[in-house]
Formats: C-alpha cells, sequence, structure tokens
C-alpha cells in the first residue's frame, strides 16, 4: 500500500528514497494517458480544489489536465484578489469550507509556510504548489524525474553527479526542494554560481554538507564544468523588496549556445523551472538554445503532468486500479504519435 494514501504533500522532507522509487514508478505507468493512447475513468466524481493564490501557468494547469485525465473535475481559484482571503479569511476557515468541496487540494500561496498552515484546516489531502520562497515540493519531483531519465539516457545515473545551479539561488524555491531531495543520493557534486546576496540559503546548504555531497560556490560562471545538468534559474523579482533591487541582477546570468559551448560539456543537460524571463535585459536562457537537443526544459515541465498524476492516484490510493478504469480513445490526438 501507499504511505501517501490519504497524506498532505507538503515538503520535499516526508520522502525517503523507497517513496521516489514508488512514485516515478506510478508516475511511468502515466504514459500512455497524457500520451492519449488511452484513458482512464478512475477518479471520475472526484473533484479536485486548485487554489492558486500567486501567479503560475505550468503548476496550476498541469495539476488540473493531471486530474482530469485521471477522469477528475477540477475547481479553481486563481488570484488572491478573487478569493475571501482578501477580505480576511483565515487560511484555517478558508480549508475548512474548501476541503468539503473537494476531495483533494493542490494550493500555491506568496506565503512560506502557508500551505502547511492551510492543512491544519483541512479534511482532505492538500498539495503544496510552491509557498513563497521556501518549498516547491511537486517540481522537485518532476526535477528528479527529468533528470533520472536524461542522465539514463546518457548512460549516466544520479549517484555521483554533478548539477551547476545557477542565478537566484535564495529565492528560488525549486532549487532548494531539489537540493534537498538530492540529500537523499550519494556523492554529488554541487556548483552554485550566484552573487553572494542571492546564495543558497544556509539551511539548505547544511542538508547537502551532512549528505556529504561536494559542493563548490562561485559568484559568476567561469572556467569548464565537467557538469552533468546546468540548472538554470530566474532571478525571482516578486521576492525582492523593490523592483530596482530585482534589476541590480537581471540579465546577469545568461545562458546561450556559445556561453554553454565555452563553459559546459557537449552532452550537459540545460533544466529550467520555467518560466524563463525571455525579456531582453533579463533573458537567461537564449532561444538560440531551443534546437540545442540537451535543452530539456519541455520535456521537464511534460513530465509535471506524469508526476502529478502519479501524486493524485497515490494520495487517492487507485494506483494499482487505474486500468481497471480504461476505455477508448475517441477523437484524433496527435499525442498519440509519441
Ligand atoms: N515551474 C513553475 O512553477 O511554473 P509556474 O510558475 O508557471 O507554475
Amino acid at each position: 500500500m501507499s504511505n501517501l494514501k490519504g497524506k498532505h504533500i507538503l515538503s520535499v522532507n516526508q520522502f525517503d528514497a523507497g517513496m521516489i522509487k514508488q512514485i516515478f514508478h506510478v508516475a511511468d505507468q502515466m504514459a500512455p494517458y497524457a500520451h492519449r493512447k488511452k484513458r482512464t475513468r478512475v477518479l471520475d466524481g472526484a473533484i479536485l480544489g486548485n487554489l492558486f493564490f500567486e501567479p503560475s501557468t505550468r503548476t496550476r494547469v498541469s495539476f488540473g489536465t493531471a486530474f482530469n485525465l485521471l477522469g477528475g473535475h477540477v475547481r479553481e481559484t486563481a488570484g488572491m484578489a478573487n478569493s475571501a482571503l482578501s477580505k480576511g479569511e483565515s487560511l484555517y476557515d478558508t480549508a475548512r469550507v474548501l476541503s468539503s468541496y473537494s476531495d483533494v487540494v493542490a494550493m500555491r500561496h506568496p506565503d512560506s509556510g502557508s500551505v502547511a498552515e492551510f492543512a491544519e484546516g483541512s479534511r482532505v489531502p492538500v498539495i503544496n504548489g510552491g509557498d513563497g520562497a521556501n518549498e516547491h515540493p511537486t517540481q522537485a519531483l518532476l526535477d528528479l524525474y527529468t533528470i533520472e531519465k536524461e542522465l539514463h539516457s546518457h548512460g549516466d545515473k544520479i549517484d555521483g553527479m554533478h548539477i551547476a545551479m545557477i542565478g537566484d539561488l535564495k529565492y528560488g524555491r525549486t532549487v532548494h526542494s531539489l537540493s534537498k531531495l538530492l540529500s537523499l543520493y550519494k556523492n554529488i557534486r554541487f556548483t552554485l554560481i550566484a552573487p553572494k546576496e542571492l546564495a543558497m540559503p544556509a539551511s539548505v546548504m547544511d542538508i547537502i554538507d551532512k549528505a556529504g555531497h561536494q559542493f563548490t560556490i562561485r559568484e559568476k560562471l567561469e572556467g569548464n564544468l565537467d557538469a552533468d545538468i546546468c540548472y538554470q534559474t530566474r532571478i525571482q523579482e516578486e521576492r525582492f523588496s523593490s523592483q530596482q533591487e530585482a534589476n541590480l541582477y537581471r540579465g546577469k546570468f545568461r545562458l546561450n549556445q556559445q556561453i554553454y559551448t565555452q563553459h559546459f560539456q557537449s552532452k550537459t543537460v540545460i533544466m529550467h523551472p520555467l518560466p524563463r524571463d525571455s525579456r531582453a535585459d533579463a533573458n537567461e536562457l537564449d532561444n538560440d538554445l531551443n534546437l540545442n537537443p540537451n535543452l530539456a526544459i519541455f520535456r521537464q515541465a511534460d513530465n509535471g503532468v506524469l508526476v502529478r498524476m502519479a501524486l493524485f492516484a497515490l494520495t487517492l490510493g487507485v494506483e494499482n486500479i487505474i486500468s481497471d478504469y480504461d476505455c477508448p480513445v475517441q477523437w484524433y490526438s496527435r499525442k498519440g504519435e509519441q
């Protein structure tokens, strides 16, 4: 039986190696559904409360898509201004009410710890879709799933890999959650490239250190890096005290084909949680990398659907009966050609 049945998913700290293996095994089973080769009604009648109090494209839509692909129904609220939270309602009261309308809740909120606070009032499992600068556990799982797949395609594995993390490592919650998950693996080398004002928080460094991993800290990208993974991030300008402060770092960590060729191996996998800031003065991941086969950013986003389907299946306890509710796909779909 799943250790996740009926549980909240609030932090990567709750996972061990066995749970990760189980989540990835279930995610693998989801590919035919995500690729529209078949469909399932296993969650027909179930309702996801998809509550996003901070902007999102991928996480919000992929949670909804994942639930729909399992046959479930989605009710959404998007934006703080459209919610009674803006009238002073507490997270606890909101949770008590909305959890009676839903079988599971996915939630994003700008404040660290807010999703855990909501979960205290919820009568159904709550999945953290990002709480301030704190954590983004489902992104970390899909990042790890992607790293495993990409390295496997090169005949490599996560144990012993070298990952370079670049950009805003202070406010970038995805690198916090991913670094914590990587503490479950062995002998990883981290190269952490950020201005000292945007360095990885000490609490995360402590976890990397205690796991026995090696780390190198740099303030800029220089020299040859034999990294297996280059994990680029966006400057999280919404978390700075002023736009003026955020502007100090805009465009400082660009990656384009020429910079990639100069500093990385020809097989280094390029990742980014997205959105990438494509405005000319930021441009942290140039469009000229779009045809580079090592650019994994869209495979990474696609994997988000598989991983989120797996999490819904596991928290709702249907992971072993999904195919009992299979039915054919009636419509033409190019996704079925994958
Ligand atoms: N990666 C990620 O969290 O993207 P969104 O902000 O679009 O959800």
